[in-house]
């Protein structure tokens, strides 16, 4: 339960060791005055979103002016995942990714690398050998070394934390049979950290999810971490992504996960928030492979979003947001998947052309009722578990 307050003295030395935290140059922050939510929340953790070519080719110069007022640490929606940086066996084509870590490095933000070993975004060549028949262990083992090292080690120094492995896990927290299960084994996860370790060692690396606020997938990936940890892989963080309904998960099961996560001893990132309203066409999941409709009864607010749900998200948000600003020792970021809810991927998730609503900035990227009510918390009195 969440119901101890803090006294402003106790609140005043947790921001200390908050601010500590060296994960942002001084110059980024130094007297500014407070503009956006990287400044509301930088005694608590970063703030961030995924970003695409619009804003970090700054070719849409509102949306990429409101990335540099409003967060401290971006990640990539796209432009780092195998397919588009690694299309073809001996071709890597790293313009967009450079581009990406550059605006980033201007703006004096955390940078976020996504990711490195996932079942989707990944070619078909990477599974297969020359005649088209399955690779073996070793020869599959061998591409992801390359893979791994070749991308990380281009940013070295510079993409400053890892999603290393992303989904590899089952709703009932048991392992995904993917690609790389078969024919690896489920090492694979520790041998994807041993290599990004190795090509840089001062990065942080992290294990990425989807719906980890459920107890049983929650409980596998605690104990696949704990299972690395014991080997000595160096996990920083779990990613618990955050794609969530309006009322699931509930907000004692996303307090109960960064409990048992930070029990473990790592971080807690957010890493992918974001809030679907709209009707649920699929089982309750983020897996990028489910589709649906269309139908006109799933697209119910094509022509804005009513008060009563814009309030409703709102509160939604708050309530996420006070459990965050709770267990804040635990978490060193909050990362939303998209900037305003024009760019988000939910438009076209599961059901393709949809209007959805699910982040802080509307389509006219103008800050919502949720972001006031966001940004309220940071103003409330420290509770925490
Ligand atoms: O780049 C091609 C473009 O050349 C082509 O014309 C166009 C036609 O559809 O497709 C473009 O690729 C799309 C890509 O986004 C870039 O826009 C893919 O089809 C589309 O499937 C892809 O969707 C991404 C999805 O991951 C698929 O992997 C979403 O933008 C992205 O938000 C989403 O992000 C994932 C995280 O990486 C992991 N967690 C779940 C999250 C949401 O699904």
């Amino acid at each position: 339960m969440i119901n101890r307050h803090l006294s402003a003295a106790l609140a005043a030395s947790l921001c200390l060791v908050a601010c500590s935290r060296a994960t942002v140059p001084a110059s980024a922050s130094a007297g500014a005055a407070p503009q956006g939510l990287k400044d509301t929340f930088r005694s608590a953790f970063l703030v961030g979103a995924a970003i695409a070519p619009k804003q970090f080719e700054e070719q849409d110069v509102a949306n990429a002016a409101l990335v540099k007022r409003e967060f401290n640490t971006i990640s990539p929606e796209n432009v780092l995942k195998w397919v588009v940086v690694h299309p073809q066996p001996d071709h890597y084509d790293f313009a967009p990714a450079d581009k990406y870590v550059a605006f980033g490095e201007r703006n004096g933000m955390f940078i976020v690398g996504h990711t490195l070993v996932w079942h989707s975004q990944v070619p078909g060549w990477v599974f297969q050998d020359a005649q088209g028949q399955p690779l073996t262990r070793d020869a599959l083992l061998a591409r992801m070394k390359d893979h791994i090292q070749t991308v990380v080690g281009r940013y070295k120094g510079r993409i400053k934390g890892w999603d290393v492995v992303n989904e590899a896990l089952n709703e009932d927290g048991t392992l995904r049979q993917t690609p790389w299960m078969r024919i690896i084994g489920p090492d694979y996860i520790a041998k994807a950290f041993q290599f990004a370790h190795e090509a840089d060692p001062a990065a942080e690396l992290y294990y990425n999810d989807y719906n980890l606020d459920y107890a049983a997938k929650r409980n596998g990936a605690v104990r696949l971490v704990k299972s690395l940890l014991d080997q000595g892989i160096p996990v920083k963080a779990i990613g618990s992504q955050e794609h969530l309904k309006l009322t699931t998960p509930t907000a004692a099961e996303v307090d109960s996960s960064i409990r048992a996560f930070a029990a473990l001893g790592v971080k807690v990132n957010m890493t992918e928030l974001d809030i679907d309203l709209l009707p649920q066409a699929t089982r309750n999941s983020a897996d990028v492979s489910l589709r649906a409709g269309p139908a006109p009864s799933l697209n119910p607010y094509a022509a804005g979003l009513p008060d009563s749900l814009q309030r409703k998200l709102a509160r939604r948000y708050q309530d996420l947001f006070r459990v965050y600003m709770a267990n804040q020792e635990a978490i060193d970021r909050i990362t939303f998947w998209g900037v305003s809810d024009g760019d988000s991927w939910l438009n076209g998730w599961p059901v393709p052309g949809r209007t959805s609503y699910p982040l802080l900035f509307d389509r006219q990227l103008g800050k919502k009722p949720a972001y006031d009510a966001v940004a309220a918390v940071a103003k409330e009195p420290r509770v925490v578990p």
